[in-house]
């Protein structure tokens, strides 16, 4: 039945059998979590020999380095090649750091924040205003980022292309716009790739900031879920080729790809972007922890190994993403009370509700036991305008409690929608 087409007794009894479905949901004391893109443990098995490539002394040497010592900041030449390799750059400009990407980003929006950027007037905390190009629906982590240095966010709709590049140009002639957040892969929540014209916008258009940086955040850059290899244009070739090296800043790390709390993140970016960092990170640390970018290396010769790795993630995720897809097909399918994406990479399935139920959806899921990112978490502050975006993470439950979850969101989805056209 479509929703929105049907008559007000067809509601009335829809509400009341949804309402028994969904009660009989709540006495089942479910206790399920849909709520952040974590990997399974099967996953995270997956990546055990990398425990023991190492176990010997004589193996903890790097080419330049006894790992085990303090030094060597930009982290092990082996480490930042394979890192080249995934970001298609030079690896002179390629940083290997510590465990997480966030991390990353969020020291170098500090370095920006507390001291400037090498080709800008002051530090950004200097300025009257400072706003950044947020697309939306997004990565709640990257928004609380700009939120905590009080930053005014903006919000720029995401087209199945990228940003929308004609809101993008107009905004970013502001010279207080420093900024915008990309994921141009595969990106959180919908599993859009940027477009080629998408990525030499960004790298070519005019910006009002001399110092407008793009956070090139590639965290699902080979997290197929299909066959499918969509090929992203390189964001760093098109700024050589603008004479805007120093506007893109790339980010990624093996979060997802062997341990979200022991896996190794890197950023790429100009020559001078580099030293920059550089010079304020020999006074923030010593080095990063070599030891485990070693293991990885072992574990990964080559970008082949981890592409052959991920296939085997895809092997354990992919009847997962197809389960969801099948409930939300099968129960809401026609209905009205909803659209989701059917993404071929990443870590999410996008879900837009009927207006101004999400907020419903995720208080009615949580009482029955099953906790969803919160409502309004892909928007900058938390608000989505119109209350519809539900980011589903289908990666760590088991895809029986995966199936039970969903089918009580489907329920849940369907009550808010009716309740929402019946007002009550
Ligand atoms: C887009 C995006 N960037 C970064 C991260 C976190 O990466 P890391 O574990 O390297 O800090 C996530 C995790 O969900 C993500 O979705």
């Amino acid at each position: 039945m479509n929703l929105t087409q049907a008559s007000n007794s067809e509601l009335n009894e829809l509400y009341l059998t949804l309402k028994k479905q969904y009660e009989d949901y709540c006495c089942k004391g479910l206790k399920l979590d849909m709520s952040r893109g974590k990997p399974g443990a099967d996953q995270l098995d997956l990546a055990e020999e990398m425990l023991t490539v190492l176990s010997k002394n004589e193996q903890m040497l790097s080419r330049e380095i006894d790992t085990r010592n303090y030094g060597l900041l930009t982290g092990i030449v082996e480490c930042r090649e394979l890192f080249s390799e995934i970001f298609e750059v030079p690896v002179k400009n390629v940083i290997a750091g510590g465990n997480s990407s966030l991390t990353m980003m969020y020291d170098t929006m500090m370095r920006l924040w507390v001291f400037g950027a090498p080709d800008g007037k002051r530090p950004w905390c200097a300025e009257k205003k400072v706003k950044w190009l947020c697309p939306v629906p997004g990565y709640d982590r990257h928004f609380s980022i700009c939120q905590q240095l009080g930053m005014e966010m903006i919000p720029v709709p995401m087209t199945e292309n990228g940003p929308d590049m004609d809101i993008v140009e107009a905004l970013a002639a502001d010279e207080s716009v420093k900024g915008i957040w990309c994921v141009p892969k595969y990106s959180n929540p919908q599993g859009y790739v940027y477009s080629d014209e998408c990525v030499r916008r960004l790298a070519h258009m005019n910006t009002g900031a001399a110092d407008f940086r793009i956070f090139w955040d590639n965290a699902y850059v080979v997290h197929h879920l299909t066959e499918e290899r969509p090929v992203l244009l390189n964001i760093y070739d098109e700024c050589a080729a603008a004479g805007t090296l120093n506007r893109v800043i790339m980010f990624t790390s093996t979060s997802k790809v062997t341990y979200p709390g022991a896996g190794v993140a890197a950023m790429a970016a100009s020559d001078e972007n580099v030293e920059w960092s550089k010079k304020i990170m020999t006074v923030q640390g010593i080095g990063p922890d070599k030891v485990n970018q070693l293991r990885h290396c072992m574990f990964f010769p080559d970008i082949n190994a981890i592409e052959e790795h991920m296939k085997k993630h895809a092997i354990l995720l992919k009847p997962k993403f197809d389960a969801v897809a099948d409930i939300l097909e099968r129960e809401l399918g026609g209905t009205g009370a909803g659209s989701w994406l059917a993404p071929k990479g990443g870590y999410f399935i996008s879900f837009d509700s009927y207006p101004g139920c999400a907020k419903r959806i995720h208080k009615l899921c949580a009482d029955a036991g099953v906790i969803l990112t919160n409502a309004g978490a892909t928007y900058p502050y938390g608000i989505d305008p119109e209350d519809r975006n539900i980011r589903i993470a289908p990666s760590l439950p088991p895809v029986s409690e995966l199936t039970a979850a969903m089918e009580v969101f489907c329920i849940c989805a369907k009550l808010a929608a009716v309740e929402k056209i019946l007002g009550v």
